[in-house]
């Protein structure tokens, strides 16, 4: 979590650093701020807790110069406050750090080299930075102290360091955090994400874990953490600086909801050719098949298309399958199958807590494939196959196209895997045709948007809880739409198997308690009615988002009949907009919802 920024050039930077941590501010929003100097004006930093709209207002034009760093934060240690919020500084007011990742060993650090240091911070990148001048004043060069400080520090960590006493350096580090050198011309960029430099260079080296840079504006220098000097590529951005533009929309999460049928589009065009053959890696798909077990790992609204597809998988290619959260996989791993294969889902490819498990599962040799939207993240880097969602870049916090995006392209490859392995029902699974279908009935649903609008004025304002449930692939679908709901609207809403309800949590049923119920199963139908009107019974409001097929005149929203094992595309679209509507008649930042951010780089 946590986005940086770093500029060294010839140009003013602050309106650079500024634009970027705008481009970052997914990655956190609880305090931001920038260090700005030059040779012919005063070193000056400016931070505040709360988004960067309060940094910019307190910003002056004098606020300027020609090398800067600047940070957006998501808290880990010590609360959102001015003091906690980056940059931090060294006592004796010479040098300034952004730091995203969290240093596990500070305290220790803090206790053996920095008892006389007077901390104006509760974090634990003040202890970094303090160091650095510790070692600074014992007598070491900057570059000297800032290897030195590396080499003490476990963790993760993406680092910009500046010294006020020369404006002609950056000192830059990373360790599982990710961090990119954007190349300019005649200067140099550093950001946790390419959006972030876009407008400024398309050309950006990524660095990896053990990577040291020092940065002038004419020159770069890259090093292990012993100081020898290593290669690193550079590559072209395939972003266009227009991708991330809100265009006419009010927030990011509704141009990113409406986004859905094209990206479905985009799924077919990138795997599904007119021949009907599967564009997938032959190596992966026989890896695949020598696998006895899928174990798909993620986490938050991810998981939840695991879940899905997890289904897909072993109704279509035979292969068993089972979703796990990566926060709990990754300590307490599960007895294994003989010959495991694990899928990791990850819009961002960033995420620490499947991170953690990607290392593992590799230590112990086992073939991984990651599934993401994010082509060079540290995942889709670190694993033996990577697939690429081609939802185009999310910027809302709360995830909507990443999770279609990734049920779609899981059914691409249980697919591929159905037809490798000579499956009759994969051969007949005319999955080109059904995400056109897909993306259709989405269409509908998106182009109805007052009618969810309404439903929504009529059923949440004044609620402090919901549920939504379903059975079958209507369960996990209700999870991700209750977690859609209760992180953009505070809504604090439960997703339920509807069977499960009458075993205990019925009892929080109240007068007007909306209950919303998935029905897309054939199977089920009737017992998911039966459940619901349990609730109604006990007073609770409720709605029915039903298949076309099953629907009776009294359903509230009518989805779009399309294959059952992929109802959850259109499924979502609703509980998306709910949502999203719920959360705008409350006024909320609908994009930045509190607490969060949207790459979740700590464990
Ligand atoms: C919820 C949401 C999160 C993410 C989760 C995993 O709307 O976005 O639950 O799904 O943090 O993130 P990725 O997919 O980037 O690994």
């Amino acid at each position: 979590m946590c986005g940086i920024v770093g500029v060294i050039g010839a140009k003013p930077v602050t309106n650079i650093l500024i634009n970027g941590l705008e481009k970052l501010e997914y990655r956190g929003y609880d305090s931001a701020g920038i260090f700005v100097n030059s040779t012919h004006t005063p070193a000056q930093m400016v931070k505040t807790v709360g988004k960067i709209a309060a940094l910019k207002a307190k910003l002056t034009p004098a606020v300027d110069g020609t090398v800067g760093i600047g940070h957006t934060r998501w808290a880990t240690n010590g609360a959102p406050s001015d003091d906690n919020a980056h940059p931090q500084f060294s006592a004796d007011d010479r040098f300034y750090l952004v730091h995203n990742g969290v240093i596990t060993n500070a305290q220790a650090l803090k206790d053996e080299y920095l008892r006389d240091v007077h901390f104006s911070s509760q974090t634990d990148t003040e202890v970094v930075v303090q160091l650095v001048a510790k070692f600074v004043q014992d007598g070491a060069t900057p570059t000297a102290a800032f290897y030195r400080t590396l080499g003490l520090l476990q963790g993760s960590y993406a680092f910009v360091l500046a010294d006020a006493d020369d404006p002609e350096t950056l000192y830059v580090a990373k360790n599982k955090s990710p961090l990119l050198v954007g190349v300019g011309d005649g200067a140099y960029y550093v950001a946790s994400d390419a959006m972030a430099m876009l407008n400024e260079t398309k050309q950006f080296i990524a660095l990896q874990d053990g990577d040291v840079v020092i940065l002038h504006r004419d020159r770069i220098t890259i090093t292990d953490l012993d100081g020898d000097f290593v290669e690193r590529p550079t590559f072209t951005a395939k972003l266009d600086a227009a991708d991330i533009s809100k265009g006419t929309y009010p927030y990011y999460m509704l141009k990113e909801i409406d986004e859905q049928p094209a990206v479905m589009r985009r799924v077919v065009d990138a795997y599904l050719p007119a021949d009907g053959s599967v564009a997938v890696n032959q190596s992966l798909l026989q890896a695949l098949d020598q696998a006895d077990k899928l174990y798909i790992v993620a986490a938050g609204t991810s998981y939840h298309a695991g879940l899905v597809g997890a289904r897909i998988f072993e109704e279509m290619a035979g292969l068993p399958a089972e979703a796990y959260l990566a926060s709990e996989f990754g300590y307490h791993m599960p007895l294994l199958a003989k010959h495991p294969l694990f899928l990791l889902l990850s819009q961002s490819g960033e995420t620490a807590d499947s991170r953690e498990v990607l290392v593992n599962v590799k230590k112990q040799g086992y073939p991984v494939l990651t599934m993401t939207n994010t082509a060079g993240s540290t995942l889709s880097r670190e694993a033996d196959y990577t697939m690429l969602l081609h939802a185009g870049p999310e910027i809302a916090v709360a995830s909507t196209k990443a999770y279609t995006a990734q049920i779609a392209v899981q059914a691409v490859l249980a697919k591929a895997l159905g037809v490798f392995r000579k499956r009759e029902v994969a051969k007949d699974f005319d999955l080109r045709h059904d995400l056109s279908i897909a993306a259709a009935g989405m269409q509908t649903l998106v182009d109805e948007k007052e009618q969810v609008k309404n439903l929504v004025a009529q059923y949440i304002p004044n609620q402090q809880h919901a549920f939504y449930i379903g059975r079958g692939e209507d369960y996990p679908l209700s999870l991700e739409a209750a977690l859609k709901l209760k992180e953009v609207s505070y809504v604090h809403t439960e997703g339920f198997a509807a069977g499960e309800l009458k075993h205990g949590t019925i009892a929080l049923i109240e007068e007007d308690t909306p209950v919303m119920a998935f029905i897309t199963d054939d199977v089920t139908a009737a017992h998911t009615r039966s459940n619901l009107q349990e609730t109604e019974a006990r007073g609770a409001h409720t709605m029915t988002i039903v298949s076309e097929h099953l629907a009776q005149p009294t359903d509230n929203i009518v989805l779009p009949d399309i294959n059952p094992l992929l109802s959850a595309l259109v499924g979502i679209i609703p509980a998306q907009l709910i949502a999203y509507y719920a959360a705008l008649g409350k006024k909320l930042d609908v994009d930045k919802p509190r607490n969060l951010a949207k790459s979740v780089t700590v464990e």
